[in-house]
């Protein structure tokens, strides 16, 4: 088990990786409320029993202001004020509702989590940022808050439908391939005990992401500069999603082969470092040609909040572990080979 701090604008969060999901009873109040949704509560839900519970409708359309509107009613009944602490159990969508919650319940109570899924350990939980999705647009409403603490356990994952574990490789690999060569080196050296769970190595793996993510936001919390280098393989990987309908992870795989190749194109990065990149993502069993209609991710992408004009900003590779952002020309973006 590792426990380190992180701060964000003054607030201090705690870390706990590889820590027993029983232990959270030692981290919140005895009056704490739990916020899960039924398929976590359905697996796990002994392990809080006796904890005020508040259940949601696991799903992306049920990340709405409904639910959360829902949830501050239930929070009233149970009589929770301003000491009132929420402990959010579950994957990305509970810890984005759960902190949202917590932060605007009476002006804000304090509030932990537990993320039950890989990529809500390696990336929603972190960072800071909440909230629900409004009309169609994703995360319309929401702040920007820090919990007090976020424990992950990878048992739990053992639990985890292979696709959800596949969205949190994904992540994985995103964090390594903009910010450490040498956690990519340890992915390539342990990819088969990365897809056996191993716990010694998701925990590191973890722990890593978590480091450079959290760096990376403390460097630049509102998202003004550094933090757009996050959404490497993002810019592809949305419009792929939004127009092929497959998962995140794969998307974003898709998306970081095609940052890859451009950064290869720009002469930024040799194509040695791109074939790793391939082979890595092979191996993690996540896609790496696009087989869909490329017009209509063209489509998708020219829509994209980030374009400015007839510029989009990309975040390209000048090599594996360094990353960058550049504005790149929607012509280019068309003669692109993907
Ligand atoms: N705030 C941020 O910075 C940030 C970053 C990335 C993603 N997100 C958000 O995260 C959400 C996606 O999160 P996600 O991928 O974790 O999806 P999710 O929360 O929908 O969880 C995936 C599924 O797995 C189930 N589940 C959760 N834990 C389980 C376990 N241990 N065993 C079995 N089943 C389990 C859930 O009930 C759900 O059906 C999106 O809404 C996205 O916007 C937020
Ligand atoms: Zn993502």
């Amino acid at each position: 088990m590792t426990t380190f701090k992180i701060n964000t604008s003054g607030a201090e969060c705690k870390i706990l990786v590889g820590e027993s999901i029983e232990n959270f009873t030692s981290l919140v109040p005895e009056h704490a409320i739990v916020i899960t949704d039924e398929n976590v509560n359905r697996i796990y839900g002994k392990v809080w029993k006796g904890f005020k519970t508040i259940i949601t409708t696991p799903g992306e359309k049920h990340k709405t202001l409904a639910t959360l509107e829902d949830i501050y009613r239930q929070l009233l009944d149970f009589g929770v004020d301003r000491s009132g602490f929420i402990l959010g159990i579950g994957g990305g969508i509970v810890c984005d509702i759960a902190g949202f919650a917590a932060s605007t319940y009476m002006r804000g109570i304090r509030f932990g989590f537990v993320p039950t899924t890989l990529l809500a350990q390696v990336d929603a939980s972190i960072g800071g940022k909440n909230g629900v999705n409004f009309h169609g647009f994703k995360n319309m409403a929401g702040t920007f808050s820090q919990p007090n603490f976020i424990l992950s356990d990878p048992e739990v994952l053992k639990t985890l439908p292979a696709e959800e574990l596949s969205n949190g490789f994904a992540e994985i690999v995103k964090h390594a391939l903009i910010a450490d060569a040498e956690m990519f080196d340890f992915i390539e050296e342990n990819a088969e005990n990365m897809l056996q769970l191993n716990p010694e190595v998701i925990n590191h793996l973890i722990k890593r992401s978590v480091e450079i993510k959290s760096g990376i936001v403390n460097r630049d919390e509102k998202e003004k500069g550094e933090r757009r280098i996050l959404n490497f393989g993002h810019t592809f990987g949305h419009a792929i999603e939004k127009v092929s309908g497959i998962s995140h992870g794969k998307a974003v795989a898709l998306g970081s082969v095609i940052a890859g190749k451009l950064s290869v194109q720009r002469n930024y990065m040799n194509e040695k470092d791109l074939n790793r990149i391939i082979k890595l993502l092979e191996c993690l069993e996540l896609p790496i040609k696009f087989q869909g209609n490329k017009n209509e991710v063209l489509d998708a992408l020219f829509k994209d909040k980030k374009r400015e004009q007839d510029a989009i900003f990309f975040v390209l590779l000048q090599g594996i572990g360094r990353a960058f952002v550049e504005k790149i020309m929607v012509e280019e973006l068309k003669q692109l080979n993907f």
